[in-house]
This record gives structure tokens, sequence and C-alpha cells, in this order.
């Protein structure tokens, strides 16, 4: 479904990304590990056309999309949420989820969808005329994700969805995203530092070190490996 294949992302002269190849099947969930600074914000940016790559080759469903806007590469059905939930603090939930669907012009289809929102994510539908800013961390990172998800994505791209969250509240979200990925099919690629939950929910992983890929293989084959327990499992 996308395939990043040898990129290499700069900003100014400093080379973030180099020779990235990254495969992903429809369906899958697939899992971007790495310390701080390793590159997995980039790589998302560099899918979603903000730091398009220099070189290389990104394609999606067969079509190359690394010279795209970001407007056109969202209406492919790519979206992302980004680092530390940026909804907008200033406007209620359900304004947020329709800020989500703003591309969309199919009224019967996004009333549908803000009912599986609300399926999914209960606490939001109590909420969904409080003011985003007023939520809490957890309940702003799945307002985040719902509002990705009222795009109607074919991909779904995380970055770090449990960054600063308390360890239930990080539970419940691997949860939805399960539950995402098995009710409506969406494709999921999670970029985490929490390896450990990353990989228990994972299908495959991708394990990336100074913006080049050093593993790739099966999630479960990666929570066995050696390298990667004493890096990033603390075992
Ligand atoms: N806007 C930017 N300008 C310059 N360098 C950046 C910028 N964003 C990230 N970098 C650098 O690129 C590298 C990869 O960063 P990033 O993709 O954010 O890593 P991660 O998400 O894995 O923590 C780091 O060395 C970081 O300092
Ligand atoms: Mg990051």
């Amino acid at each position: 479904m996308l395939r990043l294949q040898n990129i290499q992302t700069y900003y100014g002269n400093i080379q973030a990304l180099k020779d990235v190849t990254i495969d992903i099947e429809e369906g899958e969930i697939v899992t971007l590990i790495g310390a701080n600074g390793a590159g997995k914000t980039t790589t998302l940016m560099s899918i979603c056309g903000i730091t398009p790559p220099r070189k290389g080759e990104i394609a999606f469903k067969g079509s190359r999309i690394h010279q795209l806007k970001p407007e056109s590469i969202v209406q492919l059905g790519i979206c992302q949420v980004p680092e530390g939930r940026r909804i907008f603090p200033g406007m209620t939930v359900l304004e947020n989820l329709d800020m989500g669907a703003f591309l969309r012009k199919d009224k019967a289809a996004i009333k549908t969808d803000l009912d599986m929102v609300f399926d999914l994510f209960p606490i939001l539908d109590q909420r969904r005329s409080q003011l985003g800013g007023t939520l809490s961390g957890g309940e702003q990172q799945m307002l985040a994700i719902s509002r990705a998800l009222m795009a109607r994505p074919r991909l779904l791209l995380l970055d770090e969805p449990s960054l600063g969250l308390a360890p239930l509240i990080i539970q419940q979200i691997f949860e939805i995203i399960k539950k995402i990925n098995e009710e409506s099919g969406t494709t999921i690629f999670l970029v985490e530092q929490n390896a450990n939950q990353a990989l228990k929910l994972a299908h495959r992983g991708y394990v990336m070190e100074n913006g080049r890929i050093t593993l790739v293989d099966k999630a479960s084959v990666l929570l066995e490996n050696d390298a990667v327990k004493k890096a990033y499992l603390g075992l």
C-alpha cells in the first residue's frame, strides 16, 4: 500500500533520513520505533509531503506521491495525527471533529463516521460541547485520533500517541487503535518510543537509529531480539 524507497530527507544541510526503505501492506499495523531524534517524525512528515525527500521515492497504491502537495496526499486517504495532539483548543469537540471532515462532501457518511467515532470514544460524546483545550491529555489524544478518522483515511499515521499519558490511558488508546484496524480495515503506521506496547500491538516493526532503518521484522520477533530488548525494552 505504501512504499518508501531509499528516501533521503534534509533540514537545510542536515540529513535527517538516510536511505530509508519501508513497506506497509494494506490492513497491517506497522510500527516504527527508535530513540528521540532518530528521525521518526521526519519519516511521517516526508510521507505527508511536509518535508518531502530530496532523493528516493514514495508510492501509495502504486502511484508516486512524493512530489504532491500535503492537501493532495490527504485527499488520497493518508492522514496524520501529529506529535503532541494538536487539536484546536478554542473549538468544541464537535467543531474539532467537523474540521477533520472539511474536505468531504458526503454529508450522510460524515454523520455515520461521527457516530462511529463516538462509539469508539464514548467520553467524547459526553464532552461534545466542551472546548478542546479543557479536555485532559488522554481525551485530547482521543480527539486528535477521532479528528483524523473523520477524514476517513485508508492509511492512518500516528506520531507517538502515548507520549506523556498515564499507563491506563495508553492501554485504552492502544486497544482502540487495534479496534480501528480490525473493524474498519484502516492500515496503521504507528511511530512510538514506547517500544514494548507498540510491538505488542503491531504486526511488523522497523527500528530506526540516526536516520537509518537498522532492523525490520515481525513484531513478535523484534520483541525477542536481544539488541531490541537491551536498547528499547529496558531488559
Ligand atoms: N525543523 C527541523 N530543523 C532542523 N532539524 C530538525 C528539525 N526537525 C528535526 N530535526 C532533526 O532531525 C533529526 C530527526 O528528528 P525527528 O524526526 O524529530 O526525530 P524523532 O521523531 O525520532 O524524535 C534530529 O536530529 C532533529 O534534531
Ligand atoms: Mg518525533
